[in-house]
């Protein structure tokens, strides 16, 4: 089977995430989505919540699972027998860090874990997660950046925040 892993923080998922998980789900017999658990990092959403926005997100996709990570990619590809990440492209300032990933990521797994790179549709090239946090965080208009329920889930944690 012809499987393929999406992964990312997804802190929260965007229109633009959902274009990708679109398109990379008829090219490959399955994608599993997984969300890296980084303790590291301030997320807005818990990975729990993550999970759950992603499956809800997804659920007339039906060779999509949602799945979630910690540690390095490498080893959760070789658990779960994949050999290929997706990743989306929005601009050229993407493309060094994401090349230095998958750079990394092919030399790490010996060649095992290749990644391919999607083109972020056009009116979804400026979104990112961060902007619409902070947007959301001055009671701006997040309604053309992600689907409405997570729009609502996002003012309702800065409601909680304040
Ligand atoms: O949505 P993001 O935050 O841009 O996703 C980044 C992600 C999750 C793809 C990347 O940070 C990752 O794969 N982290 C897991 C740790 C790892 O494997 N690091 C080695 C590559 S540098």
């Amino acid at each position: 089977m012809n499987s393929a892993v999406y992964p990312g923080s997804f802190d929260p998922m965007t229109l633009g995430h959902l274009d990708i998980i679109q398109r990379a789900a008829k090219m490959f017999d399955h994608l599993t989505v997984s969300v890296l658990d980084n303790k590291a990092k301030n997320a807005l959403f818990s990975v729990q919540e993550r999970v759950s926005i992603l499956k809800e997100a997804t659920k007339d996709l039906s060779n999509v699972t949602v799945d979630s990570f910690n540690g390095l990619l490498i080893d959760y590809a070789k658990q779960q027998d994949i050999h290929i990440s997706v990743r989306g492209l929005r601009a050229i300032t993407d493309f060094e860090y994401e090349l230095q990933i998958a750079q990394t990521n092919r030399k790490l797994s010996q060649g095992t874990l290749d990644t391919v790179f999607l083109t972020t549709s056009l009116e979804y090239a400026y979104l990112s997660s961060s902007s619409v946090k902070e947007i959301a965080s001055f009671h701006g208009d997040i309604s053309q950046c992600v689907p409405e329920f997570v729009a609502e889930l996002v003012y309702e944690k800065f409601k909680e925040h304040n």
